[in-house]
Parts: C-alpha cells; structure tokens; sequence
C-alpha cells in the first residue's frame, strides 16, 4: 500500500516589495581614526583615505541602482565622523530632531547637518537631550525604538515621543562594542526586525521577544562584523558581506541581501546604516 499526502507544500517565502527612499549621504573625504570613543576605534592602526571612498561610493552606487534617491551633504575639515550621516539628525514625517553628540570630538556635525536641513526649507527642533539621531532611533511601522546606555541619554527618549507624537520603545544596550541601537537592531520592513539580543539588558531582551517574536536573531559572528547595521528598503537588505548566517536567514524569508564591504569604516565602527540618513517626508495623501 502506497500512502500519499495530500498536504500542501508550504511555501513560507513571502514576497517582499521595495518602497524607494530618500537617503541623505556624506562623503568620507575627511575619514580617519584620530580619536577614540568606541572600542573599535584604534587611531594607531592605519585607515586607507582612498579606500574609504571607494568602498562608500560603492555604497551610494546600489542605493541608486535600486532606484533610491541619494542626496549629499557636503563634509568638513576637522570632522572625520560625518561620514556617519545617520547621527546627524532623526526625520519622520517630514518632522526634523537635531543630534546633540555626546562627545566633543562630534559636536559640531549636530549644527552641519542642521543647518542642511533649515537649508532645505525643514523646521528643525533644536534637541534638548543628548542623542545621537538614527544611531539610536530606528523608526518600525508603528514606533520609535530608542537606544540608551552609551551615547542618547534616556530623557531625549521622551523629548523624541513628544516631538514626534509616536510611541517610543526605550531599550538598553550594555555591550560597549555595540553603543549605537544600529550596531545591535535593524528593522527590515514595518514591523520586522533582527537583533543580537546579547547587546541589551535583559529587561530589553525580554521587550523584544514580546513585540517581535518572530524576530531575526544574529549569531555572535553576525553582530561582530556589523551585519546589524544594514539598510532595508523592505526587499532588498544591504549588509556587511562577512554576515553569512544573517544573509541566509534574510534569503529564507523572503528578502534579498546585498553584500557590501566597508572595512575602513569599520575601523571607526561603523558600517552601511551608519552612512545612510533616512529622510521620510510626510506621506503622501
Ligand atoms: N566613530 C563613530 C562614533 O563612535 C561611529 C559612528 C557610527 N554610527 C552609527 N550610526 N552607529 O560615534
């Protein structure tokens, strides 16, 4: 007897769909590690200039070829981090927060970039709060998640509620390897998301389970090389190359990684996200 079934076969793959985005960029003319205020930062290992820009205007290139829209604030002398455009500011619905930077080596690319945006025509809210624009806010479908613990302090949490007028999710990171929430967290599409849990406190560990269950979670080797700190237009996930496991999880549910390579900016800590500024206008009516 021949036993057949005539269950299914379950397609779990979702198909994903691309909204094109605005990003604001900054070249890395100025690059260098000549401080230290994270621990990947060792300002006497060398940094290749040229690679840097290099590796950033392959960056620049996929967001366009996805159809992307990329404009470019213009860098200055004596900031070597502004290349990390998604401290700059924190945009939703058209409505801008300045970045207020915790360290002095980074004060000034708070007024740069607001000044990019008051430029533009934008009403920008002079931050009372230290935080570190998208670094820490990382906007889902329905909230602000908010990272505290090394650079945004906790009552930029509230000022960012209020001015937004969104519910915000406060979460502790404890790992200094991971200071940003963009290190640690990125959100792929609406409410999706992955994470390493073992950067945040074990009460955030335990908020993430219980609004994402079905979260992404990324192996020590995942977080290590920054695949974390990606950009996802909702299809298509740019991410460190090295990021094998979280590159395969993203294939299996139905989204397309794209490898990228940003070892000099990872010199500095960061990665993709951390060149990226979102700038979400209002929706459209
Ligand atoms: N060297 C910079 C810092 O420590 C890196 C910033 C990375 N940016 C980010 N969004 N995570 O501030």
């Amino acid at each position: 007897m021949t036993l057949t079934t005539s269950a299914p076969v379950r397609t779990t793959r979702p198909v994903r769909t691309a909204r094109p985005r605005r990003y604001l960029m900054c070249p890395p003319v100025h690059f260098d590690v000549c401080y230290s205020i994270n621990p990947w930062m060792e300002p006497e290992k060398p940094t290749d200039g040229g690679l840097a820009l290099v590796q950033w205007e392959r960056l620049i290139n996929l967001f366009r070829g996805l159809g992307h829209q990329v404009e470019q604030i213009q860098p200055v002398p004596g900031l070597p981090d502004m290349v990390f455009a998604a401290n700059g500011a924190t945009m939703v619905d058209g409505k801008v927060l300045s970045a207020r930077f915790r360290y002095p080596q980074r004060a000034d690319e708070g007024p740069a970039y607001a000044d990019w945006f008051r430029q533009r025509g934008y009403q920008v809210h002079e931050a009372e709060h230290i935080n570190e624009g998208e670094g820490d806010y990382l906007v889902t479908g329905s909230r602000i998640l908010a990272g505290t613990g090394f650079r945004t302090d906790r009552l930029s949490h509230e000022e960012a509620a209020r001015f937004f007028g969104l519910p915000v999710q406060s979460l502790t990171l404890v790992d200094p390897r991971y200071y940003h929430l963009d290190t640690a967290l990125a959100v792929l599409d609406h409410d999706e998301i992955m994470y390493y849990p073992q950067a945040f406190s074990p009460d955030s560990q335990q908020v993430l389970r219980e609004l994402y269950p079905d979260a992404i979670l990324a192996t020590d080797a995942d977080a290590e090389v920054f695949g974390l700190n990606a950009v996802s237009d909702g299809r298509h996930v740019l991410l460190a190359s090295q990021a094998t496991h979280l590159i395969e999880e993203l294939w299996a549910r139905g989204f397309v990684p794209i490898g990228v390579d940003l070892s000099e900016l990872l010199k500095s800590g960061g990665s993709a996200k951390c060149c990226t500024l979102e700038l979400r206008e209002l929706p459209a009516r």
